[in-house]
């Protein structure tokens, strides 16, 4: 059953819960198991598991700020305003997904996160942004890369960091998400970022507890900071993201990347084909904004970038492909297949990967592979998000 249908009216807190303004006060607490309420309270956990069905329509371009639509009549107002409010790096208390956000808020944090860059390749990585601050990572999904490239952001910037991974905590004695969110934020976290299984449990997370929340991947629903980081990937590389073609290819109904990165490449002005087999592909996904091929050799023609998703197998009830070789000879990327993009595509995947399954070796090590640039993007891209987080933690 679908929280929401696609033309149905706006569930109480899409949207408005991925970017809320910051502060709004203290947290709450609550005692009902994640599942109940993400089951019998759709009202007020909108996103549930039918992630595809909720198909945010793509921002585009919002107006520029020298734009009419932002043109102060009296300029000496304008510049007064400026002086004594600053806009700040990033307006939001949260960083719940990349849907709410406006291409300014995305490219505000992909150029803090170019001097995060250099940062990090200097001898000395530290600075103080988030000096005195306390960080729990609390992920109740495995996760090498994004929980170590948390960790090392948060250490970087100065915070005190404390990981808390499911395997050993209270949740494997029966305590609910909420109960644990409560217990995490009586320690005073300025900050908390969260994997967890569940798309909707990082938003119901956040309306809990009385800090910043950072989603590190929920469901199928959103994975902002890996959309951010290949962004920033890209930007780098092609030194632009607007007029670019991407093909985004595999398992899209599984993926929470996939998601985060149609939202956010429309927002910039890119153009998004979306290759899968039928069975991968979700229905209705061409109201996102996205040309939909069923054929790789078809969508791969002259693309810029291409960017591999794995298949989740973890994710899948019952069989969504006849066979891991079959898929790989239809949809996997070698060297022949992506010989019919650009002549100079680059080619992206977020890891885990499946060689042999969606890339082949040789295509994952080559020439055209920014795979592991993206690793080096990832921790560059949460300090900026860190960082802009902690502009709005009280000094007090
Ligand atoms: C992605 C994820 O967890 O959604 N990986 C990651 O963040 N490193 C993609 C995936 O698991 O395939």
């Amino acid at each position: 059953t679908a929280a929401f249908n696609l033309s149905g009216s706006k569930p109480a807190l899409a949207g408005a819960s991925v970017c809320q303004r910051a502060p709004s006060g203290a947290g709450t607490k609550a005692s009902v198991g994640l599942d109940k309420a993400i089951s019998s309270r759709a009202a007020e956990n909108p996103i549930g598991s039918a992630v595809w069905q909720k198909v945010p329509r793509p921002t585009g371009h919002a107006p520029s700020l020298s734009g009419p639509a932002c043109a102060a009549p009296d300029s000496r107002l304008n510049s007064l305003l400026q002086m004594t409010s600053p806009a700040p790096l990033y307006p939001h208390r949260h960083l719940l997904g990349i849907e709410g956000l406006s291409h300014l808020d995305i490219e505000a944090l992909l150029d803090r996160a170019e001097d995060y860059v250099s940062l990090s390749r200097q001898v000395e990585k530290k600075t103080t942004a988030l000096r005195g601050r306390t960080q729990i990572n609390l992920f109740f999904e495995p996760s090498t890369r994004t929980q170590a490239s948390f960790e090392l952001a948060g250490k970087r910037l100065g915070a005190d960091v404390m990981n808390m991974s499911v395997a050993f905590s209270s949740v494997k004695k029966g305590e609910t998400l909420i109960d644990t969110a409560a217990t995490l934020s009586a320690m005073r976290p300025d900050i908390i970022v969260v994997r967890h299984h569940a798309a909707g449990a990082v938003n119901l997370l956040a309306r809990k507890v009385g800090c910043s929340v950072i989603n590190a991947g929920d469901g199928a629903h959103e994975h902002p900071t890996q959309a951010l980081l290949d962004a920033l990937t890209i930007r780098r590389n092609k030194g632009r993201i607007q007029g670019l073609t991407v093909a985004i290819c595999g398992d899209i109904l599984h993926s929470r990347v996939a998601r985060s990165n149609i939202i956010l490449l429309n927002a910039l002005g890119a153009k998004v084909r979306l290759i899968a087999p039928s069975t991968l592909m979700p229905a209705g996904v061409e109201r996102m904004g996205v040309e939909v091929y069923r054929d790789m050799r078809e969508g791969l023609k002259g693309v810029d970038i291409v960017m591999m998703l794995r298949l989740q197998l973890e994710r899948m009830n019952g069989a969504f492909v006849p066979s891991s070789k079959e898929y790989f000879r239809y949809f996997g990327l070698d060297r022949d297949k992506l010989s019919l993009a650009a002549p100079d595509a680059l080619v992206m995947h977020p890891g885990p990967m499946n060689r042999g399954v969606e890339i082949s070796s040789e295509v994952a090590d080559g020439a055209q592979s920014l795979i592991r640039e993206q690793v080096e993007m990832g921790v560059a891209v949460r300090m900026a998000v860190l960082d802009a987080l902690a502009q709005h933690l009280p000094n007090v």
